[in-house]
């Protein structure tokens, strides 16, 4: 089971995926706690120049740089993983490409669409949760975090335009479930364990 987390700077991915992979973890379930860009040894190595503040990069070859350490990603680990009964939780996948480069750098959707799923190899997540804030909530979370890398960097309105893309492909792709990101974490957690445990068992919590 394939399962994505989306949603701007500070929206509460990382710690969703923590305390979801502690619990699923606690019923027994296998888990790979992954990301994008990352996951592998060269998706780190692009992570790096993509997060690097001295780093400038054209929206499209920020698009070809995700699907790279996408393509290698799938291939390395998640499709191997997936053969198997884990849970993968992968903290961004292709939708963040079509957000951030599509809504948020202006490149044509579609064409995201169509480059993510040839890197994917056309596998996609089965649950992906939209952790949904509002920009100046982000950007008041990512302060008091402290750090600030070359996406951090980005105005009001970018981020906004983002968070209107995914909402946008929330309503397109039965897949993507909203949380309200401004719930308490035990909240969404609940939330989020209740879906799971419902798809992938069969069963209610
Ligand atoms: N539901 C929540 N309510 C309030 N604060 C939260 C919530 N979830 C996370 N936070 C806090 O907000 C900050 C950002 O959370 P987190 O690192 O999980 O976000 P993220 O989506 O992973 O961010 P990034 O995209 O930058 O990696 C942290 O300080 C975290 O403790
Ligand atoms: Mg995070």
């Amino acid at each position: 089971m394939f399962i994505s987390f989306e949603g701007i700077e500070g929206s509460g991915k990382s710690t969703l995926i923590a305390a979801l992979a502690l619990e699923l973890q606690s019923i027994g379930a296998d888990v790979l706690v992954t990301r994008e860009p990352g996951g592998t040894a060269f998706g780190d190595a692009v992570r790096s120049i993509f997060i690097d503040p001295q780093m400038r990069i054209d929206p499209l070859a920020e698009a070809f740089l995700m699907n790279a350490s996408r393509a290698q990603h799938v291939v390395e680990s998640i499709a191997p993983v997936l053969k198997t009964a884990s849970i993968v939780l992968c903290d961004r996948f292709f939708d963040a490409t079509v957000a951030y480069q599509g809504y948020g750098r202006g490149l044509d959707i579609e064409m995201l669409i169509r480059l993510s799923l040839v890197a994917s190899q056309s596998i996609a997540p089965d649950i992906t949760f939209l952790l949904d804030i509002d920009a100046a909530t982000s950007i008041e979370r990512v302060r008091a975090r402290g750090t600030s890398d070359r996406i951090e960097q980005e105005d009001t309105g970018f981020y906004e335009r983002v968070r209107a893309g995914y909402l946008e492909l929330a309503g397109r792709f039965s897949r993507i479930v909203v949380l309200d990101g401004r719930e308490p974490p035990e909240t969404l957690l609940a939330q989020a364990l209740q879906i799971v445990v419902r798809r992938r068992y069969m069963v209610t919590l």
